[in-house]
């Protein structure tokens, strides 16, 4: 049987990796897995449940308890949290504010990746592959992933995409601001002990500051017609 093609993804907050990957999904056939999606589902049910989110027993019990379904959808993929559509509720600042909690507990972690691994290599069989995206895909979640992309962006281009969709749902910033956020944020993906963003010796490392998606989604999909692995 043919072995399930896996299209790892990673990359900084905000570098456009889930629409990219959502538009190469579609391209492909493949199933779309947003792993930011679920720490941040584990995030919300945390939160609801005003648990302590330095404790990691508390965090671990959570995430254990916390059935994640991810459904295709236009324009947004879907997310489910014990059966409860959540995909606008773990969007909000404060959600992302708490995920760095929640990406940093190793037992949340193992937890998480241990899924990951599960929907792509069973839940994609019927795709003949998946695209996953998020920080850790290349090293620990797939290391043996056909195609291994790292997407990057410059923090103002970052803070720039970031600040329109804050606008468009109502917050009021400004780019500073958010360009501090998103400077913070990487400072976390990078410097966290498990599961930190890095890039890999073999990964493809593309900087689409100044392509759109389906560009970006384009420059991929040639990539992967051009090297069938
Ligand atoms: O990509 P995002 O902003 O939706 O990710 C939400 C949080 O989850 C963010 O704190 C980074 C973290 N994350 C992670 O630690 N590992 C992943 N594979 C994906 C996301």
């Amino acid at each position: 049987m043919k072995k399930t093609t896996i299209v790892a993804i990673d990359g900084p907050a905000g570098a456009g990796k889930s629409t990219v990957a959502k538009t190469l999904a579609r391209k492909l056939g493949f199933l779309h897995i947003d792993t930011g999606a679920m720490y941040r589902a584990v995030t919300l049910a945390a939160l609801r449940q005003k648990a302590d989110l330095k404790n990691d027993g508390e965090l671990e019990k959570i995430a254990r308890g916390s059935k994640i379904e991810l459904k295709p959808g236009e324009p947004e993929n879907k997310v489910y949290l014990n059966g409860e559509d959540v995909s606008r509720d773990i969007r909000t600042p404060e959600v992302t504010q708490a995920s760095a909690h929640i990406a940093s507990s190793v037992p949340v972690r193992k937890i998480l990746v241990s899924r990951q691994q599960q929907m792509g290599r069973v839940d994609s069989s019927p795709y003949g592959g998946a695209v996953l995206e998020g920080r850790d895909i290349g090293t620990d979640v797939f290391p043996d992933a056909q195609y291994k992309f790292y997407l990057d962006a410059s923090v103002e281009t970052r803070a720039q995409r970031r600040l329109r969709d804050l606008e468009k749902a109502g917050v009021a910033t400004t780019l500073e601001k958010v360009m501090e956020d998103v400077k913070a944020r990487d400072e976390r993906d990078i410097h966290r002990a498990v599961g930190g963003l890095r890039k890999t010796p073999e990964s493809i490392v593309l900087d689409h500051s100044h392509l759109s998606v389906e560009e970006s989604a384009g420059e991929l999909y040639q990539f992967i017609q051009q090297h069938p692995r």
